[in-house]
């Protein structure tokens, strides 16, 4: 059984459990463009690299992992191989996860890159199925392109994880509805999977959140958020 998802008139996807939007009203993609994908220094950082990891509390909708994989694929100095490895405790459907990408287009929308996302997206969902607790692995590109899905909660999964992070997307809804997501004993598994120079990028400013991550060895910033939000975080792992 999926996770509901709840479509507000204005094309927004909520999830009834957590009473909150799986992504900012700027749109998803445009949040996984700009507060993800650049704000953990991609597609620059991955060149020069046979191989690079993307952690990421709450897969959800997928966005994230379309935009990183779509921006992988236009990039002609990309890594040999991505990998993305998520933690998701409730699986949505693939028909939700295919009307994200649609329901996201604004008037920022770049149509070129909105139609490679949605055949990546077809290629997701062909593949989006029986997603019982535990680990799930998909290839894609031809193997370039891996996708690890720990399907299970945060505090469980996370740890047991084998992923070095050179890049972390936090996004598991806000930390007043959430506080699971962003707990200090998550932020410490995260940054048992990060080394010197690992980048870390989300949407909120939470104090607690950028206090623990900064107690944890994270070099953090307010960055100028995506309209309407004021701030987004980026942050780079020092040492522990
Ligand atoms: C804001 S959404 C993520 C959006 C996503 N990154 C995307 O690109 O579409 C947050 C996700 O975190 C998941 N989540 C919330 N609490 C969780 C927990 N304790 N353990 C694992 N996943 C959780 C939710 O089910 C939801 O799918």
């Amino acid at each position: 059984m999926y996770e509901s998802v709840v479509w507000s008139e204005d094309g927004i996807p909520h999830s009834l459990r957590f009473k909150d939007r799986y992504h900012s009203c700027a749109g998803g993609l445009a949040q996984a463009a700009t507060v993800f994908v650049a704000g953990c220094g991609l597609p620059g950082n991955w060149r020069g690299k046979t191989q690079f990891t993307v952690l990421e509390t709450g897969f959800g909708l997928g966005l994230n992992f379309l935009s990183t994989w779509a921006a992988w694929e236009a990039d002609s100095q990309r890594c040999d191989q991505l990998h993305f490895c998520s933690v998701e405790a409730y699986p949505v459907s693939s028909t939700d996860m295919v009307r994200a990408v649609c329901a996201s287009v604004s008037s920022e929308t770049d149509m070129a890159v909105l139609g490679r996302i949605q055949g990546l997206a077809q290629q997701l969902a062909s593949v989006w199925q029986g997603l019982s607790p535990g680990i799930h692995v998909f290839h894609f590109a031809q193997g370039h392109v891996r996708l690890t899905l720990a399907v299970g909660e945060v505090g469980q999964v996370l740890p047991t994880l084998d992923c070095q992070a050179d890049a972390v997307f936090l996004d598991g809804f806000s930390p007043s509805i959430n506080p699971d997501m962003w707990s200090l004993s998550t932020l410490q598994a995260v940054a048992l999977h990060c080394r010197p120079g690992t980048t870390l990028a989300s949407y909120t400013v939470a104090k607690s959140v950028c206090e623990g991550l900064k107690q944890l060895g994270f070099l953090v910033s307010k960055c100028k958020g995506l309209p309407p939000k004021r701030d987004r975080l980026e942050a780079v792992f020092q040492s522990s």
